[in-house]
């Protein structure tokens, strides 16, 4: 199986791409294949790696499941994804987690799986090339946050993810640099949090931040109701702008989506469950802030494909790179269109961002060789992420 990308543009110059096997064998011109694909005035762009998403199967599967999620990933120019354990049952046990992999085998993206940290290390050690163990110390959807053996779960893996707000995410940094593990502190939101992390930083500690705390505010919240709650919720003008500081500087390594659909009817009744969608808009949105001026497109790529690979051990991907997995994304700068809830492809069929004009989005989605989006989604299977 072989394709070829033709007159794309990488890294501002025009250049072929050859995939064969999955693989990107050569970026030249005039490379020829049976197949190929006209890229004439697009970018291209290695597949987001999106290291934090929900999709909510078992056990709330009308929200989303491994197939409408990864559709929904495929269109947002996102080719692998680390999906989140707070399902119903959670991802706590060895044989949940191989109940999710036999789920999983739907996605038509690439993905990996977390397991949650409980009371439940020895569950945590028996099983094999997890994403991550995610702890939750601050309540969340799930209700799984710990108190207890914090100690103990920091050191059960080398990949510790975490929900911490507040002084949780100080009690957090000290307690990984007690052990030799990462800590991937999800979700940022505040200038105090990314203070503390920027003065304690070392190679052991890693920061993401999300899309709606880089795009809305709490004065959303009054139009948004229901829809613009999540964990952490939506904070100050001020804050945001130290989370884009912290891009600048650093001291942010990924942008993650926190994917996180409920329905409607949820999300309209007395007390919605916390939690936005944002595979189909994280690239828009942060395109769009790349035309703006706001965001230089070499530090996006950073943020969304090659850090969450290094923080991760995922090997061969996150860059368009011979020898590396043909994960592409064909980007459009000039294509100017709203963000429309109708036009979601989550089950959940709604955006916190419907309505917004955005200039720069995805047009056509690349996994492991495979064209899987080009205005309409075709049938793949993604793969199971081999962690290193
Ligand atoms: C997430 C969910 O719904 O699973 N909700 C959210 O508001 N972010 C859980 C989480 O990431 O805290
Ligand atoms: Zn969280
Ligand atoms: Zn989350
Ligand atoms: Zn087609």
């Amino acid at each position: 199986m072989s394709l070829v990308i033709k007159n794309g543009t990488l890294s501002g110059e025009k250049k072929d791409i050859l995939i064969v096997d999955g693989k990107i064998k050569e970026i030249g011109s005039q490379l020829v294949s049976d197949n190929e694909i006209d890229a004439s005035g697009l970018l291209i762009l290695p597949g987001a790696v999106d290291c934090h998403v929900h999709l909510r199967e078992p056990g709330h599967d009308y929200k989303e499941d491994f197939l409408s999620g990864s559709k929904a990933a495929a269109k947002g120019g996102v080719t692998s994804f680390l999906v989140m354990p707070n399902t119903d049952p959670p991802i706590d046990t060895v044989e949940h987690l191989s109940q999710e992999r036999k789920l999983a085998a739907k996605s038509v993206v690439n993905y990996g799986l977390y397991m949650v940290g409980m009371d439940n290390v020895p569950e945590i050690q028996k099983a094999k090339n997890i994403a991550g163990v995610k702890i939750y110390l601050d309540v969340t959807t799930g209700n799984l946050n710990v108190e207890e053996n914090l100690d103990a779960l920091f050191s059960s893996f080398k990949r510790i993810a975490v929900h911490a707000e507040g002084k949780h995410v100080d009690e957090s940094i000290l307690r990984i640099k007690k052990t030799k593990n990462r800590l991937y502190l999800c979700h940022i939101s505040t200038r105090d949090e990314i203070d503390f992390i920027r003065e304690n930083k070392n190679k052991q500690i890693f920061c993401e931040v999300s899309p709606h705390h880089l795009f809305l505010t709490s004065e959303d919240e009054e139009t948004l109701k229901g829809y613009g709650m999540m964990k952490p919720s939506l904070k100050t003008k001020e804050d945001q702008d130290s989370l884009w500081k912290g891009i600048a500087d650093r001291t942010v390594d990924t942008i993650g989506t926190d994917h996180a659909p409920h329905a409607k009817k949820e999300k309209e009744s007395n007390s919605p469950p916390w939690g936005v969608p944002g595979l189909e808009t994280m690239m828009p949105l942060l395109l769009d802030a790349v035309n703006k001026g706001r965001l230089p497109l070499q530090r996006l790529v950073e943020l969304v494909a090659e850090n969450p690979c290094k923080i991760f051990d995922i090997p061969n991907k996150g860059k368009i790179k011979e020898g590396y997995d043909a994960d592409i994304m064909l980007v459009d700068m000039g294509l100017e269109k709203k963000v429309k809830n109708s036009d979601m492809m989550t089950k959940c069929g709604w955006s916190p961002f419907d309505g917004k004009l955005l200039k720069g989005w995805p047009v056509m989605t690349i996994v492991n060789g495979h064209l899987v989006y080009d205005g309409t989604i075709h049938d793949m299977k993604g793969k199971e992420i081999e962690f290193r």
